[in-house]
């Protein structure tokens, strides 16, 4: 009666990984329960997310060829503008967020053109937009760019508006970390940097005025959801945001923070569903509205 935060399938939102085939499911080792999914098995996945209570997807894709430009990832026929036709056409009112990003398309697996070594910011920004009119194009309900990358969100804004987009949505996530806890999702995503790492474009985990400026500068820009990530190591990020921001606030619950529970459940060591649950609601409680979360599927059939 006096409980004060509230968790129920729809604050969850499923991550899929979409791969070429049919007919398929391909586990990924590393995060027990997760599957790389050709198209119509993804089309049945989300009517089973849906019957569950789940209204909305994320959408990664793992193509079956990579090149330095990445450009798989704003091809019309690529596997996510495939996909993404599929789900909305079997599913009309599935809400479909499509990850915009170059890691999973570019051969060295950095998330944008590299020049010289290093990732170019501006070159990247463009290849991003133009990933994101591609998915609208297919169907997309929100585009939301993954890659860090300065003055995207501005870049994407106008040129969705420029060619008639101007009812998709941006999901910015905006405060995301050169996190250590994205270890299986690389795996699952295939998309671990040939050379370097990330902490070029992403954030310093010790930086939290930081974050919240880079909140700031994607609210400026025109996104209508922001997101901070990874969740639980970051819940006081998503505490001052709530405070400070209007805008709808979104948290990733990452790949390594749930194969950590799937790890310690697998040896018995914890509760699974207790744990997950609890993990789940604290990351409400500190302020976030929608979760992205592996365990979205599981844990809605957990709240019934
Ligand atoms: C790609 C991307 C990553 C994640 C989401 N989009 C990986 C990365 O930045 O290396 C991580 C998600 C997770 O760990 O669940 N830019």
């Amino acid at each position: 009666m006096v409980r004060e935060t509230e968790l129920s399938a729809r604050h969850l939102v499923q991550p899929l990984f979409a791969r070429p085939g049919e007919g398929v499911r391909e586990p990924v080792d590393s995060m027990p329960g997760v599957e790389r999914l050709s198209i119509n098995e993804l089309v049945g996945e989300a009517g089973e997310l849906l019957a569950a209570g789940i209204g909305a997807v994320l959408l990664f894709g793992v193509p079956s060829e990579k090149d330095e430009l990445g450009s798989g990832a704003y091809d019309s026929e690529g596997i996510v503008q495939m996909a993404v036709r599929a789900l909305k056409d079997a599913h009309p009112d599935l809400v479909v967020f499509t990850d915009v990003c170059m890691c999973e398309y570019t051969s060295h697996g950095h998330c944008g053109f590299v020049r010289g070594g290093s990732v170019d910011n501006d070159i990247t920004v463009e290849l991003l937009a133009k990933t994101a009119i591609s998915h609208a194009e297919a169907g997309a309900d929100v585009v939301a760019p993954s890659d860090m990358m300065d003055g995207r969100i501005g870049a994407i804004r106008h040129q969705l508006d420029e060619e008639g987009h101007p009812d998709v949505a941006i999901m910015a996530y905006s405060a995301k970390f050169a996190s250590a806890f994205y270890g299986p999702f690389r795996e699952a995503a295939d998309s671990t940097p040939a050379y370097g790492d990330r902490r070029g474009y992403q954030m310093d985990p010790a930086n939290g005025r930081e974050a919240l400026r880079e909140v700031a500068l994607d609210v400026e820009e025109g996104a209508d959801l922001v997101m901070i990530k990874p969740a639980v190591a970051y819940l006081d990020l998503i505490a001052r945001s709530r405070d400070r921001f209007e805008l709808p606030i979104a948290a990733y619950h990452v790949s390594g923070e749930y194969s950590m529970l799937k790890a310690a459940a697998a040896n018995g060591w914890i509760d699974e569903r207790a744990a997950a649950l609890e993990t789940l609601t604290s990351i409400r409680r500190a302020g976030a509205d929608l979760i992205f979360t592996y365990y979205a599927k599981e844990a809605a059939g957990w709240l019934g």
